[in-house]
């Protein structure tokens, strides 16, 4: 089953890599005041797929991006790309936070070059004619000359984007990007960053705690239990691409949604210690006031 032993043809272009997840586990504190946040988590993102990490708010998300990123190492297990163990960070994986990273005293277009440029890869024309059409790709082909701050939360995501994707990287990982947008950029976040995904399907990463979100872009749903995080389910999507919004209101997303909202809410209900009533839409029980 497992592709390590099998030599693996590398296409940074393509983006098309394999990551696999093999009984990770990752804890932290002192012995006395041990937290277990990820326990023998074991699943695998197929190249070129687009897969949703899903899970209740704190249950250890972002402690798996961090792993998976190489900013930290599991305490036991390993995660592979393409057959080869990940020991720390690589251009060849990159994160788009919920947070911009951008900074702040370089315009749009110098945050997208910066990478490049400071590791001296290509031509410095071959860079900038990059930088130049992912910027319009991502609509900010106006906004190049402007400073994060001159930048709207859905823009700062896009350059973030742009910034990723120039160094072709073989996994996009993105944790909770759109949290934070207004009830109207989110949708029209999400329908670009799919048009995005959908032209080269670069293997993707993408955590949220929105399960319609997750539904919506992703090609499998891994459902994560309340901290420490374990799969719960995997959840395989089977819409068309290029994805509709339409399509969300199909019987078969109604299915879906009721199957994963049943197990998050279930582990939403442990993590208040099953005292409250949780709402069922968000996972990460952000209804769960009276
Ligand atoms: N470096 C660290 N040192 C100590 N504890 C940590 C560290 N990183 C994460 N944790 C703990 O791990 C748990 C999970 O955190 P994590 O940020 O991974 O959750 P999450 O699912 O991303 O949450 P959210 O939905 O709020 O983004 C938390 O209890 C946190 O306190
Ligand atoms: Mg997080």
């Amino acid at each position: 089953m497992t592709m390590s032993a099998v030599p693996v043809a590398v296409d940074h272009a393509a983006g098309k890599s394999r990551i696999e997840l093999k009984n990770v586990s990752r804890g932290f504190g002192e012995e006395w005041a041990r937290e277990e946040v990820v326990q023998n988590l074991t699943f695998e993102i197929k190249p070129g797929d687009l897969t949703c990490i899903v899970g209740p708010s704190g249950c250890g998300k972002s402690t798996i991006v961090n792993l998976v990123a190489g900013y930290d190492a599991p305490e036991s297990g390993e995660i592979l790309l393409n057959g080869q163990r990940i020991t720390g960070p690589g251009k060849d994986r990159m994160v788009v936070f919920q947070e911009t990273a951008l900074m702040p005293w370089q315009t749009t277009f110098d945050n997208v070059v910066f990478g490049p440029r400071l590791r001296g890869e290509g031509a410095r024309a071959d860079v900038d004619r990059e930088a130049h059409r992912l910027l319009e790709k991502v609509g900010l082909g106006d906004f190049k000359k402007k400073f994060p701050s001159q930048l709207s939360g859905g823009m700062q995501r896009r350059a973030e984007l742009a910034r990723a994707l120039i160094n072709k990287p073989l996994l996009l990982i993105m944790d909770e990007p759109f949290r934070g947008l207004d009830a109207m950029s989110r949708p029209l976040m999400q329908e670009f960053f799919l048009r995005l995904f959908e032209e080269n399907r670069r293997t993707n990463l993408f955590v949220t705690s929105e399960i319609e979100e997750a539904i919506f872009l992703a090609d499998r749903l891994v459902i994560l239990s309340n901290r420490p995080a374990q799969v719960r389910a995997i959840i395989e999507i089977p819409l068309p691409r290029p994805r509709q919004f339409h399509m969300m209101n199909s019987p078969e997303v109604f299915e879906i949604k009721r199957q994963a909202l049943e197990i998050l809410h279930d582990e939403a209900m442990k993590s208040f210690g099953g005292t409250i009533n949780v709402g069922a839409r968000h996972a990460g029980g952000a209804e769960a006031r009276p």
